[in-house]
């Protein structure tokens, strides 16, 4: 105490004074820090310094999904066109109504065209969210494809993304099975000759025609048991199997530095 005294005396700063100045510089007023103190929401102080910014995003769940630095050309909407973002939206979007449709949808022979039918008939927004369902599934096809195509024409298949191209053909296929999985669905004509044509197709597979035919269609012709197959399939199987092929194509970006650079 004595010894504090006097250096206040002659004007000097005690360690503890000295230690609060540093604490302050680096970790924001004191006023800021008492509200937020560790355990609040930004647990570092709110002092607008780089690495102040960098535990923001660190140290918040949502954040922590962004990197913590972004190149300038990446966050430019004219070098991706968003266009695998708008493939994870509708995406999304899908999940979202797809989950709304199977309160109503039963997959059976007896029922699946009726229950789409009372869905757009009787339910509140049923033909709404059926129709957004459907666009979606275009929508989507063509902006993973218009994706595709964007990563290739920046050249961004070449080392090191050559793995993370191989992800995304991947979620191509499985895109493409989501679409045709669906199809079937509403049982009307048009699905069930779709569906004929196709798995008459991969009945021409080599070796294992028939083999293929048989597990696709869960029988010898199409009927309640593939109508069954194809929603879980659709439903179940295809979205989760997307969801961990999604999660390793995000991982990858990340890991190969961000979007590739212009050329
Ligand atoms: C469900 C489908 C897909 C989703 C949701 C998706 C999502 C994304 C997102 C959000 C990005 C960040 C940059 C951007 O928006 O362009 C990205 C990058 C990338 N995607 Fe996809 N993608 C999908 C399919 C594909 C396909 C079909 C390919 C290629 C065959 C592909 C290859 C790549 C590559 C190589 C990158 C890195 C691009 C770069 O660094 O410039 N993706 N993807």
């Amino acid at each position: 105490m004595a010894l504090a005294k006097t250096m206040e005396r002659n004007g000097k700063k005690t360690p503890s004074q000295r230690v609060s100045e540093i604490v302050d510089k680096t970790q924001g007023s004191q006023a800021w820090n008492s509200i937020f103190r560790p355990g609040s929401v930004f647990r570092k102080g709110y002092t607008d310094s780089p690495r102040n910014r960098s535990y923001v995003v660190m140290n918040s769940v949502l954040y922590h999904l962004h990197p913590v630095k972004v190149k300038r050309h990446a966050v430019k909407v004219s070098y991706t066109l968003c266009l695998g973002g708008l493939s994870f939206f509708l995406f999304i979007l899908l999940t979202i109504t797809g989950i709304f449709l199977m309160f109503f949808y039963r997959p059976t022979a007896a029922q699946a065209w009726n229950d789409i039918y009372t869905l757009q008939t009787s339910v509140t927004f049923g033909l709404l969210v059926r129709n957004m369902h459907r666009w979606a599934a275009h929508l989507m096809v063509l902006t993973v494809f218009l994706h595709m195509a964007r990563v290739f024409y920046h050249g961004a298949y070449k080392p090191p993304r050559e793995f993370n191209w191989v992800i995304g053909v991947i979620l191509l296929t499985l895109t493409l099975l989501l679409s045709f999985t669906g199809y079937l669905l509403p049982w009307d004509q048009l699905s069930l000759w779709a569906v004929t044509v196709g798995t008459n197709m991969m009945g021409y597979t080599p070796v294992f025609g028939d083999q293929v035919r048989f597990v696709l269609l869960g029988g010898k012709e199409i009927g309640t048991d593939t109508l069954l197959r194809w929603y879980v399939l659709h439903v179940l199987f295809v979205p989760f199997v997307t969801v961990i092929f999604l999660a390793i194509h995000f991982w990858r970006v990340r890991k190969d530095g961000g979007i590739s650079g212009p050329l």
